[in-house]
């Protein structure tokens, strides 16, 4: 087996700061992530959604997802997805993250300051592996399958903005070549004025019970990324990250994303609601 070192596995290893896109916050979009051949390893070896899914009966365009502790027990999966998935939630890749985004967060997040004292020097650790007793900050990465689209059209998700205490948000999309399915692509939004309010919803406990999503009157769509192959997407959360998931038509076809995240014990900004 070809030994990988960890710089050669990163989504971020052909990025650079010129990448970062400002508006309507920061953040990349990356066409052709990996290295190719990297790629169609990661994809032709990827767990199948009976597999992720563990034997639930699956529901119409829902998320099922493959942890690293799941990648860890499987003693059938190829050791490239543990390593790859092993790499993205290491501190390593939390600095990779910092180098391109750092100079952003501050500011556009001023609660964050009251939480942690400086990124860079927090105590990085593994979502579910170390708990914020002893770690600042969590990462966490894990293997993301829409299952297929039956019944009617639906989005997974309108616009939103993520968990108030996930500082950085990242997807590489994984979809299947032969997949010509409309929909499932990232819209990504920004206000259409400051009079706004968010609905808020408590949802499951260990998912820290914040979901802020938003009515379609008060954004603008101002830019789509497709959902395609090896299409990379990654922006630090704050209250200007408005996104959401366009609808998906009936497919036959799952939506495979690997999802990227890192989290504070706690959130640190509020939205109006
Ligand atoms: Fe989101």
């Amino acid at each position: 087996m070809t030994q990988n070192t960890q710089s050669n596995l990163s989504v971020l290893q052909n990025v650079t700061k010129a990448d970062v896109r400002l508006e309507p916050f920061p953040h990349i979009v990356i066409k052709d992530a990996l290295p190719k051949e990297l790629f169609e390893k990661l994809y032709s070896t990827m767990p199948s959604l009976t597999k992720v899914s563990k034997g639930q009966e699956l529901e119409s365009n829902e998320r099922y997802i493959y942890s690293p502790q799941d990648f860890k027990q499987d003693e059938e999966v190829d050791n490239l997805w543990r390593e790859f998935v092993s790499y993205h939630s290491s501190p390593e890749f939390f600095y990779e993250f910092l180098d391109l985004f750092e100079e952003y967060i501050l500011d556009i997040t001023p609660g964050i300051r009251d939480k942690v004292d400086s990124l860079r020097d927090a105590n990085i650790g593994r979502h579910r592996l170390d708990s914020f007793d002893a770690k600042d900050i969590l990462l966490d990465c894990s293997l993301n399958i829409y299952s297929p689209v039956f019944g009617k059209p639906s989005s997974f998700r309108g616009p939103h903005i993520d968990k108030p205490h996930f500082i950085f948000g990242g997807l590489l999309y994984m979809r299947d070549p032969e997949d010509r399915s409309k929909g499932g692509d990232l819209d990504i939004y920004k206000y259409k004025g400051s009079d706004h309010k968010f609905h808020f919803a408590e949802n499951h406990p260990e998912l820290r019970g914040i979901r802020y999503d938003i009515e379609d009157k008060y954004v603008e769509k101002v830019d789509t990324v497709k959902y395609d192959q090896n299409v990379l997407v990654m922006y630090p959360i704050n209250p200007l990250a408005l996104h959401g998931v366009s609808t998906r038509e009936i497919t036959p076809y799952q939506r495979t994303m690997v999802g990227m995240s890192a989290s504070l014990e706690n959130g640190f900004f509020t939205l109006e609601t």
